[in-house]
Formats: C-alpha cells, sequence, structure tokens
C-alpha cells in the first residue's frame, strides 16, 4: 500500500521565486491496484509519482509504504526502498551502449547478485516480455514498444512491490500502447504487482486501472473506482478529459475555477468531487 498523507511540494528558485506543483495530497494506492492518475500538461503527475519514490522530496506531508513511513529515509533505508518500488518513464531511460541482455542485468549488478542466478532472472524477465530473441541488440536497434518492453524488465528484476510508470506510452502509437498496457495487466495480475499510471489519456485509463485520481492545478479533484468516474464524472476537468465538455482556446480546466476541493479519504474508494463541480 502506498499513503501520501497531507502532502505538498513547492519548487524554489534561487531567485526567490517559487511554485506549489503538489497541494495537500491524500491518496491511497492499495495492494494489487491498477491506479491511473490523470491530468494535463503540468498539473502536478510526475511530481507526484516521483514523490512515491523520493525522486522528489516533499516539503511537507508523508509518505507511506506499507504503513511505514519513508518521507526522510535517506541512504542504505532509501536504497533498499527504491529496489521495492520500480519506475518506467516515456523515453525509456535504457542504456545506450549496452546491450538488451545487459540493460536488465544493471540492477541485479548493482545488487551484487551472483551472475548466473542474475542472468538466469535476466532471461526469465525478457522472456516475461517478449523480448528473448533480442537480448544481444542495442536499444537503437530497437521499436519502440521493444524498448519500453526492455525498460519493464529492467524495473522488474529486482521482484519491486511496485511499478510506477509516468507516462509509459505517450511515444507509442496505439496498438504498442494496448499491448504494453495488455503486458501490464498481466504483471499486476500474475506477478501480483501494484502499478501506478501516470497519463494524460483516459483510454490509458480505461484500458487498465480500476481506480483513478484526476490532478488539476496541483490537486487531486476526484478519486475513486474507474467504473464511478467514468459514469458520473463531477469536476469540470474530468468532463473535459473525457471529451463530454468543450474545452476553450484559454485553457482546460484549472482547480482553481472549480474552488474547494476534498480529500482523497483513505478510509474507502468513495468519489470525492470539487465542491461546485
Ligand atoms: N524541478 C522543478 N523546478 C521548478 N518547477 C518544477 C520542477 N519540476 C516541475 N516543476 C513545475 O511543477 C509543475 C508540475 O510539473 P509536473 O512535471 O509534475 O507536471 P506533469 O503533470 O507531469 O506535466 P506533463 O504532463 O507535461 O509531464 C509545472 O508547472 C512545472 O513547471
Ligand atoms: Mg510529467
Amino acid at each position: 500500500m502506498i499513503e501520501l498523507k497531507s502532502l505538498s511540494k513547492t519548487y524554489s528558485s534561487k531567485n526567490g521565486s517559487s511554485y506549489e506543483a503538489l497541494k495537500d495530497i491524500d491518496l491511497r494506492v492499495d495492494d494489487g491496484d491498477i491506479y491511473g492518475i490523470i491530468g494535463v500538461s503540468g498539473a502536478g503527475k510526475s511530481t507526484l509519482v516521483r514523490c512515491m519514490n523520493l525522486l522528489e522530496r516533499p516539503t511537507a506531508g508523508q509518505v507511506l509504504i506499507d504503513g511505514e513511513d519513508i518521507t526522510h529515509y535517506q541512504g542504505r533505508h532509501l536504497f533498499e526502498l527504491r529496489s521495492r518500488i520500480g519506475m518506467i518513464f516515456q523515453d525509456f531511460n535504457l542504456f545506450t551502449q549496452r546491450t538488451v541482455l545487459k540493460n536488465v542485468l544493471f540492477p541485479l549488478e548493482i545488487r551484487h547478485d551472483g551472475h548466473s542466478s542474475a542472468l538466469s532472472r535476466a532471461r526469465e524477465l525478457l522472456e516475461l516480455v517478449g523480448l528473448s530473441d533480442m537480448e544481444d541488440r542495442y536499444p537503437s536497434q530497437l521499436s519502440g514498444g521493444q524498448q519500453q518492453r526492455v525498460s519493464i524488465a529492467r524495473a522488474l528484476a529486482n521482484r519491486p512491490s511496485y511499478l510506477l510508470c509516468d507516462e509509459l506510452t505517450s511515444a507509442l502509437d496505439s496498438l504498442t500502447t494496448a499491448s504494453i498496457l495488455a503486458l501490464l495487466a498481466e504483471i499486476n495480475r500474475t506477478l501480483g504487482v501494484t502499478i501506478v499510471i501516470i497519463t494524460h489519456a483516459m483510454s490509458v485509463v480505461q484500458a487498465v486501472c480500476n481506480k483513478v485520481a484526476v490532478i488539476d492545478g496541483s490537486r487531486i479533484v476526484e478519486a475513486g473506482r474507474v467504473t464511478e468516474v467514468f459514469s458520473s464524472p463531477q469536476a469540470r476537468i474530468t468532463l473535459q478529459l473525457l471529451g463530454l465538455e468543450p474545452v476553450t482556446a484559454a485553457a482546460p480546466a484549472a482547480a482553481g475555477a472549480t474552488g474547494t476541493i476534498n480529500a482523497h479519504d483513505p478510509s474507502d474508494t468513495k468519489r470525492e468531487v470539487a465542491s461546485d463541480a
């Protein structure tokens, strides 16, 4: 279980200006979820997911993993934590000078796994993602979808309980997107990995997520089960993302325009919506 409690993140620059990228976020991802976090560009999605594994340090609030407050983890604790949480990015982030096999071996090498066990683990993962016959290729010799499969295999190397995916299909066509999402669903089902997917596409949420949080203007404006959010969307931004309300030339809805926003109630998955949406 991943819990964010009253979490805020303010970016400060050297010239004294600051920007509040996350405001008072309460969110709970339960074990077994495929949890979608959706919002327009700049809403705070990447900041939110990067706070879950402390790639960004929250300015206020707490991050709990399996009930343990990890907000101030450093050094060895942080290293151990990161091995429990895999991460995947839009641009794949593969090592261009390493073959497919050596990319997947990398996280096993830095944990000093024995060479033969690391090798068999890496090959098992390449089989899982359907790339067994490409282990000697370099990333530049792969399609985008294949590169994303390598990055999924690499993220799973240390048997994480959680997989955080930041726009993992944004650079891919719709059919390749569908196959990558099907792979994630299989990983969730067969390996029991809890998955968080950041996206700006409702189609991604619809395809694989059981729950969704809509983020707008640094706040969560709506969250709950996908079936409920899709059947009766409340916040204006959700209606816009679903294509049910027009977007003006000015900009998509901003949270500020929808008034007070209720936080996610960690005690269950009931709907939360902006008060006047
Ligand atoms: N390191 C940083 N320093 C200052 N401001 C930042 C930093 N990172 C992000 N921001 C700002 O915080 C806000 C949220 O950024 P974030 O990357 O979380 O948005 P996002 O929802 O992931 O957007 P996108 O869909 O374009 O990836 C943006 O206004 C951005 O400019
Ligand atoms: Mg982002």
